[in-house]
């Protein structure tokens, strides 16, 4: 694979204002069609006082993530207290505003159904640090989250590199969605009778998981753990220089974040009826594969 097949850079240089319709087409297109959308000058700009924030310990003790929750405001994994973590509060939920209102901007018929769900803040350098294995996102993976259900529902993420010092975000893409289904799914064990109903009982599970959400998962798991797929799988390695900006649909695009520091990320999420391409949604993608409805 090469970057081309994977990135679609588009001429976008303000968080708001017209983008012309047929700018905003292409990168419907190409988001949902599960590419990378890039915007090589599209920066999120640091108030001078904020710039103290673009330092590694910024997280607290082992996190490697500073995030905010914009129902609550509330500030977790900071290594700051009081009028500083109040600040870094701002600075995530002006960064989660300004990325909103860009995604609104930029695909208007996901305006009504955009919700905006927690914003984070990733000082630490992905490199050289050490992760287990279900746990390392510097192998290619789907997003799912085991706590969170999201049956069906999507998960959009926009990306700033803010780091001072010319620092790249290094990225590897994987092959597409319904290639990477069609590999895995035979791997992927039933659960058993009753499984998703005790799991919730117990609280490990915000709400039972759907059949969607365990295969989910189960991509999640079989693409990190096998080794020669990560070392000899279809791929493409791509850079994001510090001043730009990215956004992709994490549940469909396989990712890998291989080195940098100092990002900024806001994940959203969407019905699957949202969409231009509802046929090419992970859900329906499966939902074909499996012959079965799954949630
Ligand atoms: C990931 O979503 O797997 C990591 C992306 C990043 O932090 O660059
Ligand atoms: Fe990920």
């Amino acid at each position: 694979m090469k970057p081309e097949d994977v990135v679609e850079t588009l001429p976008i240089s303000e968080w708001s204002g017209g983008i012309p319709p047929e700018l905003q087409r292409r990168a419907a297109d190409a988001l949902e069609g599960g590419k990378v959308l890039f915007f090589p000058d599209l920066p999120f700009r640091l108030e001078a006082a904020e710039t103290g924030f673009l330092d590694q310990t910024a997280a607290s003790g082992e996190r490697k993530n500073v995030s905010l929750d914009p129902r609550t405001g509330k500030l977790g994994g900071a290594a700051y207290e009081g009028e500083e973590a109040r600040a870094l509060a701002a600075m995530l939920e002006r960064f989660g505003q300004q990325a909103t209102g860009f995604v609104r901007g930029l695909i208007p018929a996901y305006a009504a159904e955009l919700e905006r769900a927690r914003t984070s803040f990733r000082p630490v350098e992905v490199k050289g640090r050490s992760y287990s294995t279900r746990h390392d996102d510097r192998l290619l993976h789907v997003d799912a989250f085991p706590t969170r259900p999201l049956a069906g529902r999507r998960i959009l993420r926009l990306f700033s590199n803010i780091a001072p010092d010319g620092a790249l975000r290094e990225w590897r893409v994987g092959e597409p969605f319904a290639d990477h289904a069609a590999r895995f799914l035979p791997r992927i064990r039933a659960p058993l009778p009753g499984q998703a109903m005790v799991m919730n009982l117990l609280g490990l599970t915000k709400a039972p998981r759907t059949r969607y959400d365990h295969l989910m998962m189960g991509l999640h798991d079989q693409a990190k753990y096998d080794g020669d797929y990560q070392a000899n799988g279809p791929r493409a390695d791509v850079t994001f220089p510090p001043n730009s900006s990215w956004m992709v649909y994490t549940d469909q695009v396989l990712h890998a974040a291989l080195g940098g520091r100092f990002a900024l990320e806001q994940t959203f999420h969407l019905p699957v009826e949202a969409m231009l391409h509802p046929e090419r949604t992970p859900l329906r993608v499966l939902e074909r594969l499996t012959g079965r409805a799954l949630v």
